[in-house]
């Protein structure tokens, strides 16, 4: 077992096929992506290493806005920790640093769909109704193959308000 803590850092296009396991070994709660996908959003990831293997990563995507007087959002994606290394404090550290770096876009709002609600809320997430974000969302559940419609999706969205981490070192 390794005694040094894992290093975050952006992914690269060597991480791909890591990344790609990482994601594939959580069915249960997150929705498969294509390697081609991964290489192609590969400026979207992080990863987590320890001891020269990828252990951890998460990724965002830019949403829609309809509304010109708003900047577009952001979702949180993919976000995954192996196994043995969970509840160590790691998936914060990977949210954590996604959202520091996705507020430097200054976004309108950062969501995430999740079957971990406490997870996210423990990070500052706060519950919101599909309703009012479904055509932001329609761009990826117009893809799902899991699930037949994105409002009886057992998902549960949540926001986080970016203007938060103003004035927070980042
Ligand atoms: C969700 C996940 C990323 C959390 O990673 P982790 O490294 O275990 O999380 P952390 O140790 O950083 O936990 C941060 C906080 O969330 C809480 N938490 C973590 N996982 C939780 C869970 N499944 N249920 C409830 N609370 C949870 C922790 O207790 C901790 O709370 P604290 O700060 O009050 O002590 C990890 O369990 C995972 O990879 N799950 C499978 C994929 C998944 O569900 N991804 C999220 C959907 S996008």
């Amino acid at each position: 077992m390794s005694t040094t803590s894992p290093l975050i850092r952006k992914a690269c296009f060597s991480d791909g096929p890591a990344i790609f396991k990482c994601i594939k070994a959580h069915p249960g709660e997150l929705v498969p992506r294509p390697l081609s996908d991964i290489l192609l959003h590969i400026d979207r990831f992080l990863v987590a290493e320890l001891d020269g293997e990828i252990v951890g990563t998460a990724s965002w995507a830019v949403l829609p806005e309809l509304d010109p007087s708003k900047n577009p959002s952001i979702e949180i994606q993919s976000v995954s920790v192996r196994d043995d290394l969970q509840k160590q404090g790691l998936g914060r550290r990977l949210v954590e640093t996604a959202l520091a770096r996705v507020a430097e876009f200054k976004p309108d709002q950062i969501i995430v769909l999740t079957f971990t609600p406490p997870f996210f809320a423990s990070l500052g997430f706060v519950p919101v109704s599909k309703e009012k974000l479904l055509y932001k969302l329609y761009k990826g559940c117009m893809n799902c193959a899991k699930y037949d419609n994105p409002l009886t999706c057992p998902e549960v969205a949540m926001a986080y308000d970016p203007r938060k981490r103003e004035g927070t070192a980042s």
